[in-house]
């Protein structure tokens, strides 16, 4: 089946709130046994499973020719030229702490970058989606990065670097620097949700570290879309290879930059 962009964000806004309405059924029912760890806090449940099998079987279903790359390990590998990148539940230990900040990311990607992006966040009932070039929109409604150019006056969230202690130290130093200058910094915990909240203006922006490309690439193409920019921390185009992103709206984003190529000086890593 051949399928144009915008069917494909049709399917893609269907899926995550199919996906999005199984996170609901089973949230609150989790037991301990039912939480596991894959690496030092990196945790999964069946729920995360689940989720990502729902949204694959209708996807091979659809688009047998197409490419899956989805975290839970249910990647599939076509000769065609699209690829869809799926996280199943951003946000899982929000949600297993039944905390209302969880969302499902679905992007496709295509020879020339990405193509579509939707992320769900069904606790809230928003659904944020975008095509590259058709803009991005919050529930039908569009949206657009905030107009707020002043650091001092910015509203800002990160996510702490759990998968990359390493550069811990780095971390906390940009981190330090921007906390000073900004007017407040937030730390959710979806990075999919993180980039929807700076396309929607609630940020003025938000970076992180130690990603992959299925925490970021829907929201990613969904930031721009919505007018802002989107980089790794070095202004580079690397942010899906290299885990690194910086989001926001084009005056604050390349501010929050020179502070985090201050610290993080060798290249990132692809
Ligand atoms: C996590 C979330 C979180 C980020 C973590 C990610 P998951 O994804 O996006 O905000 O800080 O690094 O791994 O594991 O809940 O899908
Ligand atoms: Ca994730
Ligand atoms: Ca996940």
């Amino acid at each position: 089946m051949t399928a144009n962009a915008a069917e494909l964000q049709r399917f893609a806004e269907d899926l995550s709130r199919r996906a999005g309405a199984y996170l609901m059924e089973h949230l609150g029912k989790l037991n301990v046994h039912q939480i596991s760890e894959k690496q030092r806090n990196d945790f999964v449940t069946h729920v995360d499973r689940g989720s990502e099998a729902l949204i694959v079987e209708e996807i091979r279903r659809s688009y047998p020719e197409h490419s899956i790359l989805a975290e839970e390990g249910a990647t599939h590998q076509n000769s065609g030229s699209l690829t869809w990148i799926v996280d199943p539940l951003d946000g899982t230990l929000n949600y297993i702490k039944e905390i209302p900040f969880f969302g499902v990311s679905i992007a496709v990607e295509d020879e020339k970058g990405l193509l579509v992006g939707v992320v769900y966040n069904p606790a809230l009932d928003e659904l944020f989606s975008a095509r590259r070039g058709g803009g991005a929109t919050l529930n039908r409604r569009s949206l657009q990065v905030s107009a707020q150019t002043d650091l001092r006056r910015a509203f800002l969230a990160t996510g702490f670097p759990h998968h990359s202690k390493y550069h811990l130290p780095d971390y906390l130093h940009a981190f330090s620097e921007i906390f000073i200058q900004a007017a407040g910094v937030r730390r959710l915990g979806s990075a999919a949700l993180d980039l929807c909240y700076t396309a929607s203006g609630c940020f003025e922006a938000y970076w992180e570290l130690g990603l992959q490309s299925w925490d970021i690439a829907a929201g990613s193409l969904i930031v721009r879309e919505a007018g802002g920019a989107v980089s790794d921390f070095r202004g580079g185009d690397t942010h899906l290879q290299s885990g690194r992103i910086a989001a926001g709206n084009k005056e604050i984003h390349s501010q929050i930059i020179n502070i985090l190529a201050h610290y993080f000086k060798e290249p990132d890593h692809v």
